[in-house]
């Protein structure tokens, strides 16, 4: 299991500092949760401030785009050093063609899906995709309620997806009281931001989410 913490809930204060814990912690991705007023109700960070965390930072930057039409800023999240690139099916009217344009432009492609939106959406682009982002929560906030609908998704996307090399990560409320039965379900990569940073010493809380996820 990879665990992805969402820094919207770190020391928004010192991005920095709280990527050299999360890599002296041993985590090995971080999340980052773009957020544009209009997709979500809420605003967050964008490319400028990804660039400039990017020189300091080893670690496998996974971006999740919660904004309207992301196809006019992937070359800028390329130039920004995302690794992972992930855009709502939900605000996008040609997914083909940007996941196609993401990772023509070298990163890693997902897509994300609202809890309302079936796994259906991924049916003719289930060879474009590295990453599918199953929404627990409807986005916009950290610290909300997880949604146990989740279960069943990511048992019906994993068996979309087949033997396919293709992460699927759940995203919104995840702890490490419900890691284990996402993990089962066919989870690979867990988000977690508040019931992750809140639980510091990160290293002893990583092992106690990777303890829950075995
Ligand atoms: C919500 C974001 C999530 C959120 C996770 O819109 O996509 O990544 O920050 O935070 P927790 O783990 O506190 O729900
Ligand atoms: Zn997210």
């Amino acid at each position: 299991m990879i665990l992805s913490p969402s820094l919207l809930s770190a020391d928004c204060g010192d991005f920095a500092g709280a990527l050299r814990d999360l890599e002296a912690a041993g985590l090995r991705w971080v999340h980052w949760d773009v957020m544009d007023g209009r997709f979500v109700p809420n605003i967050t960070f964008g490319q400028h401030v990804i660039r400039g965390l990017r020189g300091r930072s080893s670690l496998f930057f996974d971006v999740h785009l919660m904004i309207e039409e992301p196809e006019r800023y992937l070359a800028d999240f390329r130039e920004a050093g995302a690794d992972m690139l992930v855009v709502h099916a939900e605000a996008v009217r040609h997914l083909q063609r940007v996941l196609a344009e993401i990772r023509r432009l070298g990163m890693r492609a997902g897509i994300a899906l609202n809890p309302a939106t079936a796994p259906e959406v991924l049916e003719y682009v289930l060879d474009d995709v590295d990453m599918v982002l199953i929404m627990s929560v409807n986005p916009g906030f950290g610290g909300q309620k997880f949604l146990p609908s989740t279960f069943g998704k990511v048992r019906a996307v994993r068996a979309m997806l087949g033997g396919r090399a293709c992460h699927v990560q759940v995203d919104g409320g995840v702890t490490p009281e419900n890691a284990g039965e996402l993990t089962r379900a066919g989870a690979d990569v867990l988000v977690s931001g508040s019931s992750f940073f809140g639980h510091p010493p990160l290293a002893e809380r990583l092992a106690v989410f990777r303890a829950a996820a075995e």
